[in-house]
């Protein structure tokens, strides 16, 4: 979900409508803004942004102060009621919540039996009317029955609430969801992210958790929920604005898969120099000993990201001769794993805010282990609660289905684990040097690659109405093939599967007739001859192979219906370059079909409930 909030000379509404629709991305089912302009009045509306700016037109909107939220179900269907803003049972109150409270049964039952009635099935409703239940029992300032209120509450919140009774009064707190508030010249934003601040100011501080903060009369007030008073630390942001715009680009998605040589390369700038044989990671130096001397590296991560932690489980391990175990952020956490004092958890997260990589992170923490945090978004709560890490710098993503974070993922995991086993002496000064110069090759080829676009383009035409696809790849490509199929499923909605291919023959396989497109990943490496074997396979039982090659391959075009040729490189690193096709069939096909493409149905970009 996402959250902005706005106080200050400007007309709310506008701030707040252009701020949700650049937080649509974190969820769209739902949407609804509260303003005082009058009276204390919420409007809202299933669907997207803009069918809450047509469900708006027509209203006074005037107002200073106002607050807005754009949904992604948890608790209850997307519909008018469950969306936000909710009021308190007086309706003087409104607010908005990002994250879920566990314990709202007991409170909603205990409020029902003091007569409260509830219009939606949210948690959210049931928070605000419980913070006016004990304002009024106490009879205290609504930010102490805030700040009693989250004394009592379980769960992850990111909330703002405004009042009928004061025009100048916002109250935010955090707990496990983002919230960064702008200060502006008598003015302050708040949102879930810095995308909805950066044109109006780029002075923020970003929100801990169990912090409070209250904006009351054009001043800012931080406290805790055990009410000791902090001072605001104020950061500036070096983001710009175009950086979160479309650029030209039909959507985000494709923009952001052409952005990959760029972010690729901004990955690189000052760490990496293949002339001077200069390999540095700033962010990591107090630890980078515990990480040589490693027994063994456990990676969590959720979605894309947990498929950049499989490339890096084959490199780290070959490289540096660590063991490494990738897990599912939210298996992980859940199992009782076994975690000794000492160990290492790399947690790897685009948004730096997914719930469950956050709840494994703390977990792992909890047992003694080390976190390195991969994050992009910086300031993150995961880059924050991380020991060490190193940022991807691949600017603001937009588009749900990750693209470029994803390879500039691969990119810091790869620079780490050539830092490393450089350090361990478990590989070759040659090697070394070699990798090194590939890497920095890296850009060139992928731009190469997407001048793949247009005969893809062409492939998508065809396959654009299968109801299936397989993805197949080994080694290295083996997580390629995986990222190739979500990709697929995330956004044009066809069912898809990745396997390793030598398992294709334990059951995939009877999938296979002549309607059955097979993505084959065959470039050419240690495994190629066995990925041969395969097509050929596929090819016996009529399957369609599209197959992605190196460059000047001789032997799958006899094989293969369609055959698209990437740059050579070496295999550890042609994951970065593999994916570059796969990213454009997804998209060609999700456009082709008509599909929404940078918001696809049911997900967010950044799940912050588990
Ligand atoms: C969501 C997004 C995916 C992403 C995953 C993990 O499901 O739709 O694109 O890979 O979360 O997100 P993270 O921000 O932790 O990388």
């Amino acid at each position: 979900c996402g959250i902005v909030a706005y106080v200050g000379p400007r007309q709310a509404h506008e701030v707040i409508i252009k701020g949700l629709k650049r937080l649509e991305y974190r969820g769209y089912d739902s949407a609804g803004i509260a303003l005082l302009n009058g009276g204390l009045n919420i409007y809202k509306k299933k669907g997207k942004v803009s069918d809450l700016e047509e469900h708006l037109y027509e209203n006074n909107l005037n107002s200073n102060i106002g607050i807005g939220h754009t949904r992604w179900a948890t608790h209850g269907e997307p519909n008018d009621e469950n969306a936000h803003p909710h009021y308190s049972h007086s309706k003087k109150l409104a607010i908005i919540h990002n994250g879920i409270i566990e314990n709202y049964s007991s409170l909603k039952q205990e409020l029902i039996n003091k007569g409260h009635t509830f219009e939606s099935e949210t948690d959210s409703e049931v928070f605000i009317h419980f913070i006016e239940d004990i304002q009024e029992n106490n009879n205290c300032s609504l930010d102490e029955a805030v700040r009693l209120a989250l004394t009592k509450v379980v769960g992850a919140y990111a909330i703002v609430i405004m009042s009928k009774d004061n025009p100048n009064l916002l109250i935010a707190a955090r707990k496990g969801s983002p919230l960064v508030i702008g200060i502006g010249k008598d003015e302050f934003f708040l949102a879930s992210d810095a995308t909805p601040i950066i044109e109006y100011t780029n002075e923020v501080v970003y929100l801990n958790d169990y912090e409070i903060a209250v904006i009351d009369n054009n001043e800012l007030k931080l406290k805790n929920t055990q009410d000791v008073v902090s001072t605001p630390y104020i950061q500036t942001l070096d983001m710009e604005l175009e950086a979160i715009e479309k650029g030209g680009y039909e959507h985000f998605m494709l923009k952001e898969i052409f952005e990959q040589p760029k972010s690729i390369g901004d990955c690189m700038r000052g760490r990496l120099n293949a002339n001077e044989g200069r390999l540095v990671l700033g962010g990591i130096r107090e630890y980078a000993n515990k990480l040589v001397n490693a027994e063994r590296i456990v990676i969590v991560a959720c979605g894309t990201s947990w498929h950049a932690g499989l490339v890096a489980e084959y490199f780290i391990e070959e490289f540096c001769r660590i063991p490494v175990e990738v897990e599912y952020a939210s298996e992980f956490r859940y199992r009782n794993p076994i975690i000794r004092e000492g160990d290492i958890v790399f947690a790897i997260s685009q948004s730096g805010e997914t719930a469950d990589t956050l709840a494994a992170i703390e977990l792992a923490k909890s047992k003694g282990a080390i976190i390195f945090g991969v994050c992009n978004v910086v300031g993150s709560s995961i880059s924050r609660v991380s020991h060490e890490g190193a940022y991807t710098h691949a600017g603001p993503e937009i588009g749900v289905a990750s693209t470029k974070a994803f390879t500039a993922q691969l990119t810091v995991l790869n620079m780490i684990a050539l830092r490393v086993a450089h350090k361990k002496g478990t590989i070759t000064e040659r090697r070394y040097h070699e990798l090194l110069v590939e890497l920095e090759n890296i850009p060139a080829k992928v731009e190469k690659a997407l001048k793949l676009d247009n005969q893809i383009k062409e492939i998508s035409e065809t396959f654009k109405d299968a109801r299936n696809f397989l993805y197949l790849g080994r080694g290295y490509n083996f997580p390629v093939a995986l990222e190739g199929a979500l990709k697929l499923k995330e956004i044009s909605y066809i069912h898809a599967e990745g396997y390793p291919a030598a398992e294709m023959k334990h059951g995939p396989i009877a999938l296979i007739d002549e309607e059955m497109p097979v993505v084959v990943i065959a470039t050419r490496d240690s495994s190629y001859d066995k990925v041969v074997s395969n097509i050929q396979e596929v090819r016996a039982r009529k399957g369609r192979v599209i197959a992605v090659v190196t460059e000047g391959d001789a032997l799958i075009p006899q094989m293969a219906e369609f055959v698209i040729e990437v740059p050579k490189t070496d295999e550890a690193l042609m994951p970065m370059v593999s994916v570059i096709p796969l990213q454009l069939l997804s998209y060609h096909i999700a456009v082709m079909r008509g599909c929404n493409v940078d918001q696809p149905r049911n997900l967010a970009k950044s799940v912050t409930v588990e």
